[in-house]
Parts: structure tokens; C-alpha cells; sequence
């Protein structure tokens, strides 16, 4: 299917103007992928679809029986208790005793809808404990999504762009964004979506330094939980143990997405986990929206209970059987999702054996890890550009730029949906892009 590449300009134009797109190359992933659909059909081209964060694996089947056979049961017509399930609660704190190494009480371990809304029921809560400190810091590049859910809720936030300020330079970065005591919180993710920088435990620990010195919450995005394949975090209750803000910190919530670990994404369950201390902390202001000035109260009664009055019932119980299994040492989860690591390394190549530059490629002095994601350029293009030229070449990815990179050249690429059948069509449309565009290259 590779003899009509590239994709003649009109049917590109007159699809891209159907969708309603006044630029492909800032478009959001949302509306890549719709772009993509439709000019997957217009075009009869199968495309090598890089743009959205879809698990490539199937749903591990210990968490589909389970919610079959909750669903049999009769939960359906059941409303779940907004705090969750108690035997997943027990599973939720058992699993980050068993791979962070950490204690927390069962009763801040929370099911929500995707970990998507435990960002957002987070930045709801958080930037209301105390009047005037209302604004997220980002350490960036990151997902655009969760600066879209402050900014639906008429919240600010800050950012920057961590690659340049790795190991100690941290401090004086973080330092330098919350010297007027706005910011109430931080939030990245590790593994770093989209760099896939992995943050060391030395860095983890001038963040707690900084977050207890101007009394901050970290929001811990885990969604690639144990995926840094460099090392082994898949051994239940042995070192090494997940690197978290846990270890140096008691003010945190972490996010444990359960869309790429377990496969799990369409189910829409996630796990959140508000430590202890944050748990029990009073924050007087809290009464302006709540009627607890309890944090993990106003957290579960308050905005959990407007948001979605709980998560929905089957995933709960696909959840507890799938923890148990990974806390029993029954089922090794890392194991399982080690293929996207194996996978980027292959397509890594074949980018860079065809002109192309691998764009945040160290972390600090190593090599960046293969994993989920991975970034890109091509000499003398913006991301933008390269984007909307790409497309031509029946390759679809996102532009750096809506992540809050500085390095505007950048594209993301996620390696999940791209098929091992589909490499030797990936090598043959950048070979031909590259003869297309090389003497283009100062
Ligand atoms: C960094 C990051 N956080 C959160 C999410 C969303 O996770 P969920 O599917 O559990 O809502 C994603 C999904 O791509 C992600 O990459």
C-alpha cells in the first residue's frame, strides 16, 4: 500500500478543510486523530498513526473476566460507594507498599475516571486550600490536557521546559517560579510524557525541598508506572522500587493511570492516591466551596461527588483482581508492556538512519530510555511543518508545541499503535520524505 505516497495535496487540502482545521500542525491530538480517520478513508492509505497514547496491547484478560463476572453478578444496577471499592482501596495501598514502597492509609487510595479526572478533581481541590495560592506549576514538556482542565476552570498556571534545567539547576528554576507564593502545586509526569525523560530520585528530592519550603502538593503523574526498562520495577516488595516524590515528601497525590500499564484505557479507571498527611490536613479556606475544611473530605464528598458521583462499578472489580494478581507476584504487569520499549528502539532507528534527529535524546548524561513515546526533527523544519509534511507521507504524530517544549522543531511520536507489520512501510515513506526534502538540508 506504499505506491501512492505521497498523498496528492488536494485530497489532503479537502479533507483537512472538511475537519474543520485551520492548521494541522497545532491541532490537538483529539483532532489529529479525527484528521487521520478521515484521511485514512478519503485516501485508502493505512497511515502509521503515532498521534494518540492508545495501549496497542489488548486489556489483560484477569481484569476483563473480573468485571464480567461483576457485571453478572448485578453491579450495574448498583451506585458505587464514591470513595471505591473496599477490596480495591486494600489492593490500590498494597500495590504502592509492594512497588513504591510506601504507606498509605487505604482510605486515600481512590478509583477515578481515568487519571484524567484525578487531575482534575486534584487542581479542583488543591488550588482551593488556600485563598491567593490558585495556580499549577507544570514542569514541562507535558500533557496538554491537564492545562486544559485549568483552564476550563478559570485556573492558571505556570511551566517551563525541564530539559535544560536538569539535576541541581532544578532548584534555582523552581525557586525563581514561586517566590510570590501563587503556585499551590506541581505537577510532571515520570516517565515524561512526551520526552520520556525519567526524573532522578536526587531531582525528586529538591522538588520535595522546594514544595515543602513553600508549602506545595505534588501531583505525581505515574501513567507509565514502572516503565523507565532500564530498570526492573516489575518485583513486588524488592528494590528497585518506582522513583516517586513519596520517598521524600508526605504532601502528595499520585497519579496511577491504568490506560497503559494494564491496557485498560476504554474501561476509564485510574487510581489516585492522596498521602496521609495531605489526607488529614485542614485548610480553612476549604469552606468557601466545601462543607469540610478536611482536605481528604472535601476531596471524596466534595468534588468526586460532583464530578461523577464515583467511578463506575465493573472496572472497580477488573482493578482489584488485576492488583491482586500484580501484588501476588502472580502477573508481572512490566513484563507485559516491555514491547513498546522494544519497539521504539526499532523506530528510533529507522528515523535516524533517514535524516531525522532525535530531539530530547539524553537524560542527563545518558541516552534517553526507550519507551512509549519518543521525539523527532528534521533539519530546517518546525514542528509544525514537519507535521503537516509528514501527513503527506501517510504518517501522523503531534507537534511538540502544544506540550510546552521549547523545542519548537520537535514532534512526538508514540509508538503504541504502530504495528511491527508496519515498519518496512515506516523505513520506505521516510526514505522517500528524505530524498524528497535532503537537498533541502544546509
Ligand atoms: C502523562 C499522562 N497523564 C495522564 C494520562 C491519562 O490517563 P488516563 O487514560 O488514565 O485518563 C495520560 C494518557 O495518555 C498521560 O500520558
Amino acid at each position: 500500500m506504499t505506491d501512492r505516497i505521497p498523498i496528492p495535496v488536494e485530497l489532503v487540502n479537502k479533507v483537512v478543510s472538511e475537519c474543520g482545521l485551520s492548521s494541522i500542525g497545532r491541532a490537538s491530538i483529539r483532532e489529529i486523530k479525527k484528521l487521520v480517520d478521515c484521511l485514512e478513508q478519503a485516501s485508502g492509505q493505512r497511515f502509521v498513526r503515532m498521534e494518540m497514547g492508545i495501549p496497542g496491547l489488548p486489556a489483560s484478560a484477569i481484569g476483563v473476566e473480573a468485571q464480567i463476572d461483576a457485571l453478572n453478578k448485578g453491579v450495574a444496577s448498583l451506585y458505587p460507594d464514591i470513595q471505591g471499592l473496599p477490596e480495591l482501596k486494600d489492593e490500590m495501598a498494597r500495590f504502592v507498599k509492594l512497588f513504591i514502597n510506601i504507606q498509605v492509609k487505604p482510605e486515600g487510595c481512590i478509583p477515578t475516571v481515568g487519571s484524567m479526572q484525578g487531575s482534575f478533581a486534584s487542581f479542583m481541590t488543591v488550588n482551593r486550600m488556600k485563598e491567593g495560592k490558585n495556580k499549577t506549576l507544570f514542569i514541562d514538556p507535558g500533557f496538554p490536557v491537564h492545562k486544559q482542565q485549568l483552564k476550563i476552570i478559570g485556573l492558571e498556571y505556570r511551566s517551563f521546559d525541564v530539559y535544560n534545567y536538569r539535576g541541581q539547576a532544578l532548584r534555582n528554576k523552581l525557586e525563581e517560579l514561586l517566590t510570590d507564593e501563587t503556585v499551590s502545586s506541581i505537577l510532571y509526569s515520570n516517565p515524561n510524557n512526551p520526552a520520556w525523560i525519567c526524573l532522578t530520585e536526587e531531582e525528586l528530592s529538591i522538588i520535595a525541598e522546594v514544595a515543602q519550603k513553600h508549602d506545595l502538593v505534588v501531583i505525581e503523574d505515574l501513567a507509565y508506572f514502572g516503565m523507565d526498562f532500564r530498570k526492573d520495577y516489575s518485583r513486588p516488595g524488592q528494590p528497585p522500587f518506582q522513583p516517586s516524590i513519596s520517598h521524600f515528601y508526605d504532601k502528595y497525590i499520585l497519579l496511577i493511570s491504568s490506560s497503559k500499564v494494564f491496557s485498560y484505557a476504554g474501561e476509564r479507571i485510574g487510581m489516585l492516591v492522596i498521602s496521609d498527611a495531605l489526607f488529614n490536613t485542614q485548610a480553612p479556606d476549604l469552606k468557601k466551596y466545601y462543607g469540610t475544611d478536611n482536605f481528604g473530605h472535601a476531596f471524596i464528598y466534595g468534588t468526586m461527588y460532583a464530578l461523577s458521583s464515583g467511578t463506575a462499578h465493573s472496572p472497580q472489580h477488573a482493578l482489584a483482581a488485576l492488583l491482586k494478581a500484580v501484588n501476588d507476584g502472580k502477573y508481572n504487569f512490566v513484563d507485559y508492556v516491555k514491547e513498546y520499549g522494544e519497539k521504539a528502539a526499532v523506530m528510533k532507528k529507522i528515523f535516524t538512519d533517514n535524516g531525522f534527529h532525535i530531539v530530547y535524546d539524553k537524560d542527563l548524561d545518558e541516552p534517553i530510555a526507550d519507551g512509549f513515546y519518543f521525539t523527532f526533527s528534521y533539519p530546517g523544519f518546525s514542528g509544525t511543518q514537519l507535521l503537516e509534511k509528514l501527513v503527506y507521507y501517510g504518517i501522523s504524530a503531534i507537534s511538540l508545541s502544544i506540550t510546552g517544549s521549547e523545542r519548537t522543531e520537535g514532534i512526538r511520536a508514540c509508538v503504541s499503535l504502530v504495528g511491527r507489520d508496519q515498519f518496512p512501510d515506516l523505513e520506505y515513506r521516510l526514505r522517500r520524505f528524505h530524498e524528497d526534502h535532503k537537498s533541502l538540508v544546509k
